[in-house]
This record gives structure tokens, sequence and C-alpha cells, in this order.
């Protein structure tokens, strides 16, 4: 998606110009919107209301220092823009740059030398580029103490490009060839609250290696082979494992990370779940869609949103969904899709008592040999549990 920004200015000149949308173009795998500071990278004569001096700079001394292959916005001097430019290596980074963007060039190599002036880097784009781990100088970005944020995703690496800084918020590594991780790899990284991995080919996650990260809110572990559920700490509160081997998950496992509130589980091998393994007090949305499951499990109050299809469910047995009925604290789910299993009935009517706030319910098409059951319009809307006559009969 585009976000065109158009403004007037004065004598009616108007400035237009087209922005990528960071969040929805990094969006294909279906990561939570980056909380990022969404116009850090924007130009500011672009609201002359905006002091060029950033927060707490009382006086910089001005300076048109800037790579020749680069474009640093004057009325925006920390800022250096030399994306798209073909670049193999880095061009020197003036002392005074805090946002360097340099994604989409064919760099290989990450030497210190470029950076031995960057003392003030704060966010650094080196997103698809060919950098190679065996190019990278040991300890590059550990001597940035004020890196912030740091995208490395859709390059060569095969491991991680530790030592990091402890300053790290949000870490990209999307989209490599990373296969193991060495234990000390995220040392330090107290405050990292974001950690991408998704789309490398990690087997497994043992040896603590995350826990450590104590400030850990969303992590993206999709498309990759882990055969069992990470070890993670007790602050994420999103969990993407989309596309992997994992066949099961341990009794108690969530009591571990009590705080999740989004589970995506698409796309892995999952046959038997015990039945009270997702009685957690903030779970918002499920998504166990293309697995095996069969066995109805218990929902929990706070869970919006439920994604089933494509599983093996003969039936749904609502009571055990949901063992009694509060009507003083109703539960919260609102949309369930159950389509691509092998039910042979419409679901029980007790679910509108069970689940007051329901407004969806895709039934679609179910995968029985016998019969096929087809539904006109596969959403089928609800809006009251009131409402007389079933919605999702067939
Ligand atoms: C980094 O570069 C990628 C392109 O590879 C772009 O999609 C993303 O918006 C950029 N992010 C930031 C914070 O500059
Ligand atoms: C670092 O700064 C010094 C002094 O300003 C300058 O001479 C040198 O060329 C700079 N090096 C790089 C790699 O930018
Ligand atoms: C982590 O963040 C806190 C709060 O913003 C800050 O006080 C602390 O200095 C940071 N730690 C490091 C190692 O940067
Ligand atoms: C799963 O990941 C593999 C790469 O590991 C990819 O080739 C495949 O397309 C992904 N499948 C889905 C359904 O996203
Ligand atoms: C869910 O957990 C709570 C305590 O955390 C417990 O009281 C309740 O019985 C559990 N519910 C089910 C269905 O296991
Ligand atoms: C649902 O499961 C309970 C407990 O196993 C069982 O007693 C009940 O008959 C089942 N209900 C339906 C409609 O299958």
């Amino acid at each position: 998606m585009k976000l065109s920004l158009c403004l007037f200015l004065l004598l009616a000149k108007m400035v237009c110009q087209d922005y990528e949308d960071e969040h929805t173009a990094y969006n294909e795998h279906d990561t939570w919107s980056d909380a990022e500071i969404p116009f850090a990278h924007l130009p500011t004569f672009f609201d002359p209301s905006i002091n060029i001096f950033e927060y707490g700079d009382h006086y910089i001394q001005y300076t048109n220092e800037c790579a020749s292959e680069c474009f640093c916005p004057p009325t925006y001097p920390y800022a250096m823009y030399c994306d798209n430019r073909k670049l193999k290596v880095i061009p020197n980074v003036p002392q005074h740059i805090r946002h360097l963007y340099i994604q989409f060039n064919d760099i290989e190599t990450l030497s210190a030398s470029a950076f031995v002036n960057a003392t003030s880097l704060r966010d650094i784009n080196l997103s698809n580029n060919k950098i190679r781990s065996s190019q990278v100088d040991r300890g590059i970005f550990a001597k940035m103490k004020n890196l912030a944020h740091l995208h490395l995703e859709h390059n060569y690496l095969v491991d991680i490009p530790a030592p990091l800084p402890s300053s790290l918020q949000r870490l990209f590594l999307g989209f490599n060839q990373i296969s193991k991780i060495s234990a000390d790899a995220f040392q330090d990284l107290v405050n990292v609250t974001m950690l991408d991995l998704c789309g490398n080919k990690l087997t497994d996650f043992k040896g603590k290696i995350l826990p450590k990260m104590k400030s850990l809110m969303q992590i993206n572990l999709c498309h990759n082979k882990l055969k069992a559920m990470p070890e993670l700490p007790a602050s994420v509160m999103q969990l993407s494992l989309e596309n992997n081997s994992i066949s099961s998950i341990p009794e108690g496992y969530f009591k571990k990370i009590p705080n999740l509130m989004s589970l995506r589980l698409s796309y892995n091998k999952l046959q038997d779940l015990p039945y009270n393994i997702f009685n957690l007090s903030s779970l918002m949305e499920l998504n166990l869609g293309y697995n095996q499951l069969s066995k109805t499990f218990f929902i929990p109050r706070s869970l919006e949103h439920l994604y089933l299809n494509d599983n093996e469910f003969l039936d749904l047995n609502i009571s055990l969904m949901c063992p009694s009925v509060d009507h003083t604290r109703p539960n919260l789910l609102t949309y369930i899709r159950i389509d691509q299993n092998k039910l042979s009935k419409p679901l029980n009517n007790f679910i509108y008592s069970c689940f007051p706030r329901i407004q969806y319910i895709y039934y679609g098409e179910q995968r029985v040999t016998q019969q096929l059951f087809v539904v006109a319009s596969p959403i089928q809307d609800h809006h009251s549990a009131q409402q007389s006559s079933p919605v999702q009969a067939i």
C-alpha cells in the first residue's frame, strides 16, 4: 500500500510524495503491525511546525557532510538515504547520522571501517542486500551504543551478527539462512521487544537462548523447521510459529508465558492437544488452521478469534469448549473458522448461548467423503444470540 502524502504549501504549490508503507510492506507473513515511529524517516519539511532539532538537542553544529552516493535532506540532517542504488559497499557514515537507510542494494560485506565515525546511529535498514555472515566484521554493531532498530531481513546470513549492542529494541533477521543460534547470541539484549526470525532454517531453540530477553513481547519464528515449541521469556505476548513442524505442545507450556495474547500455529503437525492447554487469561487470537486436530479443547473467556480450518474435526463438542456459562462474564468469542474439516452436521445451537458475542461462523465446505456439504454463502452472519433461526445451518 502506498501512502500518499499531499500537503498544500504556501503559494498553492502542491507537493506530493509516495512512500512505501513500511508496515504493510513487511506484512506478507502476517506480523503484528510495527510500532516503530512511523515517520522517523520522513523529511520534516512536510510539517513546518516541527522543529528540525530532535528533542534534547539545544544546539547542533550544522553540517552538510553526506556520503556522495547518498542523499541527506538538508532539513533533516540526521538521516542518510542510500537505498536502491546498486551499492556494493557501505558508504562512509558521518558522525552525526542517526538514521541510515541502505536497503535494496548489493552489499555483501559489512566492514567496520565504514562505521568508524558513526557513533550516533539509532536506526539501520540493511534489508534486501546480499550480506554474508563470513563477510561481517565481528562486533561491528556492538560499538553502536545508541542503536535501537536493526533491519537485516532478506540477506544471506547464516548466524546472528553477535555481539549486538544492549541498546537494541527491535531486531529484524527474517528471510536469511540462519540455522543455529549460539548460546550467547542474544546476550545482554534486555531491551529488545521485537525479534523477527521468520523464514530461516531453525530446527530448535534449546539451551535457554531466548529467556534472557526480559522485555521481549513479540517473536516471529514462522517459516522455519522447528519441531518443538521454543523456550521463551515470560514477557512474550505475540508468538508466531506458522509453517513449522511442531507436533505437540507440552502440558503447562503456556504457564511460562501467561500474558500471551496472540498465538499463530497454522501449518504445523499438531494432532492432539491437552484439553486445558489454552486456559490463559489474555489470549485473544488463536490460529490453528492447517493441522491435524480432531479433539475439542477448552476455549478461554478472552478469546475473540479462533481458526480451526483445515483440520480433522468430525464434530465440535460445544459443551467441551465451554463447560460453564456465566451470563455476568460472557465469553468474548466473535469469530470462528471451521471450514475444510470433516463435520457432517451443523454446529449445535448451544454455541450461541455459550458464545453470545459470536458474529461469524465460517463453516464453508467440509471434506466429507459420503456427502458433500456446501453452504451457498461461506460467511454466515449472525448478529444476535437471541436470533431464532441458527445462521450456520446448512
Ligand atoms: C526497511 O527496508 C524495507 C525494505 O527492504 C522496507 O520495507 C522497510 O519499510 C524499511 N524499514 C524502515 C524502518 O526503514
Ligand atoms: C572520520 O572522521 C575523520 C575526521 O572528521 C575523517 O577524516 C575521516 O575521513 C572519517 N572517516 C570515515 C570512514 O568517515
Ligand atoms: C533499557 O531501557 C531502559 C528504559 O528505557 C533504559 O533506562 C536502559 O538504559 C536501557 N538499557 C540499555 C542497556 O540500553
Ligand atoms: C513454508 O515454508 C517453506 C520454506 O521453509 C516455504 O517454501 C513454503 O511455501 C511455506 N508454506 C506456507 C504454506 O507458507
Ligand atoms: C482454568 O484455570 C483456572 C485457574 O487458572 C481454573 O480455576 C479453571 O478451573 C481452569 N479451567 C479449566 C476449564 O481448566
Ligand atoms: C461432549 O462431550 C461430553 C464429555 O465427553 C459428552 O458427555 C457429551 O455427550 C458430548 N456432547 C456431544 C454433543 O457429543
